[in-house]
Formats: structure tokens, C-alpha cells, sequence
């Protein structure tokens, strides 16, 4: 009798094609065997933005040969997967399209199960691939380009929303200061790479929402910020927001991170204290900001708190996450694979709604 599962899954919510095989054996935690992707960030540069229907063409483009890739590099047939996953939303209707369509064709064609997933449900389960996997129960920062939520998580399936942005995701905040500056697309990495050499006290933006009393997060206020302050100094120069001098740029993007990531802690150890939690597991492309790892790290230490991360390779979108979050889901009896292979997807979709 086969005791281990395989499952082959697909991310292809956004820019990045992602694809991967995970393995299944028993209650023992599931393993990634390989996994390969593809990032269309070169491509959408030009446009300062994600173009969807570039992105679904190159999904079109990439699929086939990253599940080839992957098979190659686990040792693996394509008759040997036993489940085939896919991001189903939230996301590019276009791209999600792309990644649901070879998935259940997949499927289809080697008469095996199908299950579409929550990309956020993704993101949030990304720390069990991690050296460091974090045990159930467990407080989550989800922090990505389209999202910024706390979640109570109890176990696989089991979330329950704490607070959540009202309005700009921490990712949109990064990245929409970064356009500010003149930094390109995507922003969040460019601007933290710039905040290194600046100084966070330069500049007093303000801190949405931070003395709020609940857990929702607001960025919105925090760009037209950033962007009255260049404006104010451009003039001050008689220059081009992006052509201040540069440490002046470096000042506003280490004052910018400073805010975002002071609002993030803080509301992060408000959320440990609300549960009487002592695990914060941080997810989403914003996770891979070590200046936000390192504040995190010191305030989660003052609370004995400790904090799991993905793999920083991880933390932006992938189809590991996605072929994991389906093995941990079928392990927990959360949902059956179908054999339905009429798709859909959902490019909005709350966490936890059905
Ligand atoms: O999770 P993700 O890959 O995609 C979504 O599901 O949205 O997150 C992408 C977001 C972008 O806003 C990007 O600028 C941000 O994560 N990001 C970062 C860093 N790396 C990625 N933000 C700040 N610092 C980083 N190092
Ligand atoms: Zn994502």
C-alpha cells in the first residue's frame, strides 16, 4: 500500500510562476522534495507596475517547463503525483486562471484529485517549510503586497481574523513610497536597501492608527505623508522629488520603514498580549525586511515571545507554499481533494470565507 502523498502545486496569482512537489508520510510534518519559479519582475519594470495580461501570458509561457524542472529535480514521474494544488485566488483573474487551468487539466489527465487553495492560506502555513517550524497555537502577521492582518491560528483551517488594514496593505505602503522616490517597481526591497544608509529619525512621520486600541492597521495616511515631505524638500531644492541628493532620499526611505515597521511591532505584541500567546509567526513578502526581523525579534525577546519565519526565499510568493498548504490541509482532513475538474477562481476572497 503507497503511504506517502504527493502534491504537485501551483502558484500563479500575481508575477511569479511558481510550481513544486511536496511529500506527505503519515501525521510527520510534509517535506518539499523541489520547487522552481519564475519571477516576471524584469518584465513589468518598464511599465512601473504589474501588467495583468503580461503576467498570464507569461504564466502561459512558464508553467510547463518549471513542472518539468521541478520533476527533474525531485526524481520524480509526473504519473507519481497523487494530488495536483493550485493557487484558486485571492488575485489576477487572468493569471489565476493560468495556474487553475494546467492544474485541473493536469489533473484531469492522470485521473487524480485536484484542490484549489487560499493564496494567503499560503503564506500563512510558509513557516512549516522553515528549518524552524513554529507548533500550533499561534498569533500570524500576514503581511504581503495585497494584505495586512493578525490572525488567531489554532490549526490547519482554524483562523480567526484580529485586525486587519482598512485601507493599504503594509507591501502597498513600501511600495507606493518607493514610486514616491523614484525607486521603481517592485519598491519594498529598493526601499529597503536605500533605508540602510539613511537615518529612521530624520523625518516624523506619523504612525496610523498605532494608538487605536484595536488591531487594524491603516497605511494610507502614511504615503500622502511621505509624499507631502519629498514635495516640501523638492521644492525646498528646487528639484525633482527623485532628484534630491541621496541622502536626503535615504532619510525619507529609513523614516518611511521606521513607520511602517514601528505601527507592524507594535500592534504584533498587542496581539500576543490580546491572546496570551507566545508564538508570532510573521508571513508574506514584507517578512523578508530584516529591519522589521530585527525589531521583531527584540520586542517578541521582551515578552519571551518567540517569533517563526519562512525561509527569506519563501516569503515572497511561491508554489511551495501552495503545494504545502494543500498536503497540511488533506493531513488535517480539512478538505478532500475533487475530482471535479470544472474550475474556478476567486480573484477576491476573504480568508475563511468559503
Ligand atoms: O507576498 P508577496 O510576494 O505578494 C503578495 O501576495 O502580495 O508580497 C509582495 C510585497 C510587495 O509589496 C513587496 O514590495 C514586499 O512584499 N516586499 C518587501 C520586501 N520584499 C518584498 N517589503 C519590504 N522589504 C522587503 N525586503
Ligand atoms: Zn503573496
Amino acid at each position: 500500500m503507497k503511504t506517502e502523498v504527493l502534491v504537485l502545486g501551483y502558484e500563479s496569482s500575481c508575477d511569479e510562476t511558481g510550481v513544486a512537489l511536496v511529500r506527505s508520510c503519515g501525521d510527520g510534518l510534509p517535506q518539499l522534495l523541489a520547487h522552481a519559479l519564475h519571477s516576471q519582475i524584469e518584465m513589468h519594470q518598464a511599465y512601473g507596475g504589474v501588467v495583468p495580461e503580461l503576467a498570464s501570458r507569461d504564466h502561459i509561457r512558464r508553467v510547463l517547463p518549471l513542472t518539468k524542472q521541478v520533476l527533474a529535480q525531485s526524481g520524480r514521474e509526473l504519473t507519481e503525483v497523487d494530488v495536483v494544488a493550485f493557487t484558486r485566488g485571492p488575485g489576477l483573474a487572468g493569471a489565476l486562471l493560468v495556474g487553475a487551468g494546467v492544474a485541473c487539466a493536469l489533473g484531469a489527465a492522470l485521473a487524480r484529485p485536484v484542490l484549489g487553495v487560499h493564496h494567503l492560506e499560503g503564506h500563512l502555513l510558509s513557516p512549516f517549510l522553515s528549518a524552524d517550524p513554529p507548533d500550533f497555537p499561534f498569533v500570524a502577521l500576514l503581511v504581503s503586497g495585497g494584505h495586512t492582518q493578525l490572525m488567531r491560528v489554532d490549526g490547519v483551517g482554524l483562523y480567526r481574523v484580529l485586525g486587519e488594514t482598512i485601507d493599504d496593505a503594509a507591501g502597498e505602503a513600501f511600495d507606493k513610497s518607493a514610486k514616491l522616490l523614484g525607486l521603481g517597481y517592485p519598491g519594498g526591497p529598493a526601499l529597503a536597501r536605500l533605508a540602510e544608509r539613511g537615518n529612521p529619525g530624520a523625518f516624523n512621520l506619523p504612525r496610523p492608527l498605532l494608538k487605536s486600541g484595536d488591531l487594524d492597521f491603516s497605511f494610507a495616511g502614511l504615503k500622502t505623508a511621505v509624499m507631502v515631505q519629498a514635495r516640501k524638500l523638492a521644492l525646498g531644492a528646487n528639484c525633482a522629488v527623485e532628484s534630491l541628493p541621496g541622502e536626503v532620499l535615504a532619510d525619507l526611505a529609513a523614516s518611511t520603514q521606521a513607520a511602517i515597521v514601528e505601527v507592524l511591532v507594535k500592534k504584533s505584541l498587542a496581539a500576543l498580549e490580546e491572546t496570551g500567546m507566545h508564538r508570532l509567526v510573521v508571513a508574506g513578502g514584507v517578512g523578508a525586511n530584516q529591519c522589521l526581523r530585527q525589531h521583531l525579534n527584540a520586542a517578541c525577546a521582551t515578552l519571551r515571545a518567540r517569533v517563526h519565519y519562512p525561509e527569506l526565499s519563501l516569503c515572497t510568493d511561491n508554489g511551495a507554499m501552495i503545494a504545502m498548504a494543500a498536503a497540511m490541509r488533506l493531513q488535517a482532513g480539512q478538505q478532500r481533494a475533487s475530482a471535479d475538474y470544472a474550475f474556478d477562481v476567486r480573484p477576491r476572497w476573504a480568508l475563511g470565507a468559503t
